[in-house]
């Protein structure tokens, strides 16, 4: 049977760049889509920027742009990062686009007949200066629960208490520094708390895909049954679907100065950009992939990749309105964790947020985060470690040291002894690799998104293949009298074996299987679970390299290029962060039912969390201050550094001896030359950061930070490192 499947990736924000946090979700659904194809499946594949909301606008507005210009150089720069990943989308859209304008107007106008749209009077903190509603997350003030200053509208980040906007202590504006006041307005509803919609969204949740696939993960189909509660049970509240002017975004037909909510038009904006994609390209029956009854009748499949921040909309919110709309609902949710890199959130500081662009500009093989997102993937929702050795090292060891050294070692003698013409297959190897490769269960691996296990399949057959190189070893047989055919059919079949391994990793390494596909001189790779060997005399091209090691150093520039080294001030809100029904107190009452809110804030908390991740906030929490491990340092040496104009060599001991109970300092390199003669500086005692990952300079490693003060504007003013009091000893913890 084949399978007709429209495949989406959630659709970013158009006002951050993509970094590798984004990609895990877009690699996996490329991959995915890969393997469907080569299986002979149709997929349509598209995605799109996200672009309303008063995030975008206020940013244009800081640029001194219009949004519709902010988001067009946006939308190259997302696009440009795709590509370059090999993320390659069929069609890559704007939510910002007429046939998205249409769409979101269908589904409400529908829903509206449907009697599913209410009206009702909330009330909420306004900006007065700045004549706008404000979301939660451009108000600030004192933290209801613990006093705790410069915390958002709801939730605060030293105690962790989620609360309304309305319960902060002297509140102001984000935006302008104004005192809000509360102000009443009209907004608009989608009715999730309807019966009708309970009772489909039970039903939904059962389900599976074309090949057996369950349409919700565990986790999914677990968060929604807290979501849903126990039959008998609604626990849903209505959604507020509408914000007042000003707003970036489409005016609510009929209603003058009120705007569909972001997160309204954000998912048809998978609509918008498929039907974009079927006009250009034409030939694709729109209405097949988006029309309930005719989805029924043709069984095409609608497939979203999103990250598990992002559940609650495409869980509860698009189901819904797709089908009281007459539209078809999604086959499957594909929901993916969240990146950590080396144990940890990614960090500006520490240069983990590594972006998309600069992984690229670094000249890093894109193929080498694909395959390596690809061996952590399990389909399952759990978090996702970037751990940077361990990607060297698989790299290294699977893809050159495995994969690529097969063909290294054979191909030339091809090339060379037998004009390129390929000869025989072993017919022992024949029948042990065909006996190897299992019926299906490297394409059972990929249906179900279990790349780390079709990889370990995989990996496990170019162990085979490499233990029969070994074994053979063509290097000695051309040296040997009269082993001609024996030399030949072994680099045959070693060649084969090679791209048999490069068909299983296609879909994960798209651009290496490519090159294969021209050295060999074959057709594209398709789908083939029968070993089948090249035909006799098959000519082949010389081989060229394929794919270099990964070094350590590379790394290590990659994490300099995203240093920040003055990681701070994350504007109120880099991204849309109202994305719940969130509402003040009294909005809440309005809503008629407490029962959800809880978990709506909840599902919103995780989404702050999430964004925290990638914005350092102006105030830290304790945690975060604990981090710094801070040290008393009494300065052993210090002397000039041949060569430097800035910098002194310092040797601080801060307690710490090795293995032979020696003391052993720390070596830092400090830019206060200027300041200090080297001289005055031994026998001092100062502070040190112990715990900075040591950095290799020029001149050798430095091994943490020595504190000290100066005036960022006005640099003649001096620097002054710092003592503690008299009595405090190297060693001692600073907090
Ligand atoms: N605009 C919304 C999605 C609308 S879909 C109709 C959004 N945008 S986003 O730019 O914040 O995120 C885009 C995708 O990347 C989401 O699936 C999100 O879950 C995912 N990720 C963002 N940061 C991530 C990590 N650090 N790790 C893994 N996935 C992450 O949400
Ligand atoms: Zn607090």
């Amino acid at each position: 049977m084949t399978r007709s499947i429209l495949v989406t990736n959630a659709l970013p924000y158009a006002n951050g760049d993509i970094h590798l946090g984004h990609l895990v979700g877009y690699i996996q659904a490329d991959i995915w889509v890969r393997y469907q194809r080569m299986r002979g499946n149709q997929v349509h594949y598209v995605c799109a920027d996200d672009t309303h909301g008063t995030p975008v606008m206020l940013r244009a507005e800081k640029e001194g742009i219009s949004p519709e210009a902010l988001i067009e150089r946006v939308h190259g720069e997302h696009l440009r990062d795709f590509t370059g990943f090999g993320v390659a989308f069929d069609h890559y859209h704007s939510t910002h686009s007429p046939e998205n304008r249409a769409y979101a107007e269908d589904i409400y106008t529908k829903l509206k007949a449907a009697d599913l749209i209410d009206i009702r009077a909330i009330e909420q903190y306004f900006d007065p200066v700045k004549e706008m509603f404000l979301p939660d997350r451009f108000i600030k003030g004192e933290c209801p629960k613990c006093g705790a200053a410069d915390q958002y509208g709801d939730n605060c980040e030293a105690c962790g208490a989620a609360y309304a906007p309305t319960e902060l202590k002297n509140p102001f504006s984000a935006v302008s520094g104004a005192k809000p006041v509360l102000k009443t307005s009209e907004h608009f509803f989608f009715r999730l708390s309807d019966e009708r919609a309970v009772a489909f969204l039970r039903d939904w949740t059962r389900g599976n895909n074309a090949a057996g696939t369950r349409r919700l993960q565990a986790e999914a189909a677990n968060k929604m049954k807290e979501w849903l509660g126990d039959e008998g049970e609604n626990k849903l509240s209505d959604w507020d679907i509408s914000r007042d002017a000003p707003y970036f975004g489409f005016e609510i037909p009929g209603a003058p100065g009120k705007y569909f909510y972001v997160w309204l038009d954000a998912p048809i904006g998978y609509l918008a950009s498929f039907r974009h994609l079927a006009e250009k390209r034409g030939g694709i029956m729109v209405e097949d992939y988006t029309d309930a009854a005719r989805a029924e009748a043709t069984g095409t499949e609608m497939v979203h990749f999103i990250g598990k921040d992002i559940l609650y909309f495409h869980a509860l919110f698009w189901p819904a309105m797709l089908h009281f709309a007459g539209y078809r609902a999604p086959t499957q949710l594909c929901v993916n964790g969240f990146l950590t890199v080396d144990g940890a959130k990614m960090s500006k500081s520490r240069g983990t947020f590594i972006t998309a662009q600069s992984y690229l500009a670094q000249g890093l093989n894109p193929e080498y985060l694909r395959y390596y997102f690809a061996t952590k993937s399990n389909g399952t929702m759990e978090d996702v470690d970037l751990n940077l050795d361990d990607m060297i090292a698989k790299v290294n060891a699977d893809l050159v040291g495995k994969f690529v050294n097969i063909a290294s070692r054979c191909a030339g003698f091809i090339v060379k002894r037998f004009d390129g013409k390929l000869g025989n297959v072993d017919p022992d190897m024949a029948g042990e690799f065909s006996a190897a490769l299992g019926a299906g269960v490297i394409a059972k691996a990929f249906e179900e998104r279990d790349f780390s296990r079709a990889l370990r399949e995989i990996m496990r057959l170019a162990d085979i293949a490499n233990q029969y190189v070994n074994d053979h070893k063509p290097w000695e047989l051309a040296k040997q009298e009269g082993a001609e055919a024996e030399l030949h059919t072994a680099c045959t079949t070693a060649l084969n074996l090679f791209r048999d391994l490069a068909l299983y990793l296609k879909p994960v390494l798209p651009a290496l299987a490519a090159k294969v596909e021209d050295f060999l001189a074959i057709e594209p790779l398709v789908w083939t679970e029968v070993w089948q060997a090249l035909p006799q005399g098959h000519v082949i091209k010389p081989y060229q390299h394929m794919m270099t090691r990964v070094e350590r150093k590379q790394i290590d520039a990659l994490l300099e290029a995203n240093r920040d080294s003055l990681a701070a001030p994350a504007p109120a809100a880099a991204n849309d962060t109202d994305h719940q029904n969130r509402k003040s107190a009294k909005g809440a009452k309005a809503a008629a039912d407490g029962g959800a809110h809880s978990e709506q804030r909840h599902a919103a908390k995780q989404q702050h969390a999430a964004q925290d991740k990638e914005t350092a906030s102006t105030t830290i929490s304790i945690d975060d201050f604990v981090k710094v491990d801070l040290r008393i340092a009494k300065i052993v040496n210090a002397e000039h550094v041949e060569g430097a104009d800035k910098l002194i060599r310092l040797q601080l001991d801060i307690g710490e001896t090795d293995e032979a109970g020696q003391p052993k300092p720390r070596q830092v390199f400090a830019g206060i030359k200027s300041a200090y003669d080297p001289a005055t500086l031994v026998g001092r005692m100062t502070v040190m950061v112990a715990n900075l990952a040591p950095r290799k300079m020029k001149f050798g490693m430095s091994e943490g930070m020595v504190l000290a003060a100066s005036d960022d504007a006005d640099k003649s003013s001096g620097i002054y490192i710092l003592s503690p009091d008299s009595g405090a000893q190297p060693g001692m913890r600073v907090k």
